[in-house]
């Protein structure tokens, strides 16, 4: 459920008017609802009421900070995977205690900054950074608190660039090297390991990967028990996917539900981290058509939006649904849409049923609210979209449009 509708054939966010916004700020824009993102996060957190949870929005997501303002304000914890993510959740006003810090690559400067802020905990992806987060904290005299990541070897049936959880992927430890390094972490004078940590993959459609993982997770706890390891936190990364085209994930109830009765008397903090499920459908991209043209075989829609400011298209062949901004009478044509750069992998739907579209006219493309700014390049020295964020009445302009200057300020 969203917040864009159309009223007299006009798309609106909330109840602003698309075409007023993309003549007010320009194209390409991104444009995200507060009512939904507010509502997602809502939906998503209560979902585990039954449950002690933390649900830690995952800022690679979207992480402008005025979202992350407006999810902190609603009570989120964050999901980090850099200290360029962790400056932005502190800045938004998240307590560090609510911040976990995820990512196969953290680097020494990035474990002191978040030692210094005194986050909650580290998921920790290999034995190597256990040793060097138990350097740096015993060079701040902190003690630091970490789950490892546990590779359970779960088939998420999802993108396989953005499977994570088998054996073949570069994430997490598999359980036999797990044990022994939560033997080596107990050991270690300046770890504490309080929690256990897994994240099998991204737009997950059905809750059994989820559920299988969490038994593996659940008889792991035990064997670590035995060895007098007591596991407190239980972070089960994100995952929970969203409709893009057909598809039909589970509701964040029923997916709560799964998992609150999975966990029921398990006496575990119980840690989520959403992204896609808060972020995705709060956002759309709007462009503006550049050009129609037509060869001997395909009809081109040439926008303003390439594959630097939404690459999912071009990357992972992603659906994305496109739809006119004014609605139009005129009869469906076969369009190829497509962005400025020289690239012939710059697309953002091929074959794609539209009423005949003309220069000038504007398109809205959903579900980009998450991994579409955050994945935006200036590739072709193109200038990053602006995104707004619309709360009923009111739009907030979240990132202004880069300028020439923008583009060089770091060169020389
Ligand atoms: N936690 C960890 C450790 C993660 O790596 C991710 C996503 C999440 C949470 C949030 O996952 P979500 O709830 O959003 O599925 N760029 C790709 C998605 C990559 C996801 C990477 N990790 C895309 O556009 O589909």
């Amino acid at each position: 459920m969203h917040h864009f509708e159309y009223k007299n054939n006009e798309l609106h966010a909330e109840n602003i008017s698309i075409k007023e916004l993309a003549a007010e700020y320009g194209t390409p824009l991104y444009v995200y609802s507060a009512a939904t993102l507010r509502r997602h996060f809502e939906a998503f957190d209560s979902a585990f009421s039954g449950l002690e949870h933390m649900t830690c929005y995952s800022v690679k997501a979207n992480s402008n900070l005025s979202v992350l303002k407006l999810l902190a304000e609603q009570g989120a914890g964050m999901d980090i995977v850099s200290g360029g993510e962790l400056y932005r959740a502190l800045k938004a006003g998240v307590p560090a205690n609510k911040i976990v810090f995820s990512g196969v690559g953290k680097k020494a400067y990035e474990i002191a900054e978040a030692l210094k802020a005194d986050i909650l905990m580290f998921n920790v992806e290999s034995v190597g950074e256990l040793h060097r987060i138990n350097e740096v904290a015993a060079s701040m005299n902190k003690i630091a608190r970490i789950s490892f990541r546990i590779n359970p070897n779960v088939d998420p049936k999802t993108h396989p660039y953005i499977s994570t959880g088998m054996k073949k992927n570069k994430f997490g430890l598999d359980m036999e090297t797990a044990k022994k390094a939560y033997k080596t972490a107990k050991e270690l004078a300046s770890i504490t390991p309080i929690g256990m940590d897994c994240h099998i993959g991204s737009q997950l459609t059905t809750i059994e990967p989820f559920l299988e993982a969490l038994e593996k997770l659940l008889s792991f706890r035990d064997e670590l028990g035995e060895m007098g390891i007591t596991i407190e936190h239980l972070d089960l990364g994100g995952g929970l996917g969203i409709t893009y085209d057909e598809e039909q994930p589970p509701h964040p109830k029923e997916f709560g539900e799964a998992l609150c009765k999975a966990l029921e008397g398990k006496k575990l903090k119980v840690i989520l981290e959403p992204g896609r499920v808060i972020a995705g459908n709060a956002g759309i991209l709007v462009s503006e058509v550049i050009y129609t043209k037509k060869t001997p075989t395909k009809d081109f829609l040439i926008v303003d939006a390439g594959m630097n400011d939404l690459i999912r298209p071009s990357l992972y062949q992603s659906y994305h649904n496109i739809s006119e901004v004014i609605k139009n009478e005129r009869p469906e044509v076969d369009y190829d849409v497509v962005g400025p750069i020289c690239e012939s992998g710059d697309f953002l739907a091929k074959d794609r049923h539209l009423p005949e579209m003309l220069q000038g006219e504007l398109i809205a493309v959903y579900s980009a609210g998450a991994y579409g700014f955050t994945m935006s390049s200036n590739y072709n020295s193109r200038l990053r979209a602006a995104e707004i964020i619309v709360d009923g009445d009111d739009v907030i302009v979240a990132r202004r449009r880069e300028t020439y200057e923008d583009l060089l300020n770091l060169e020389a």
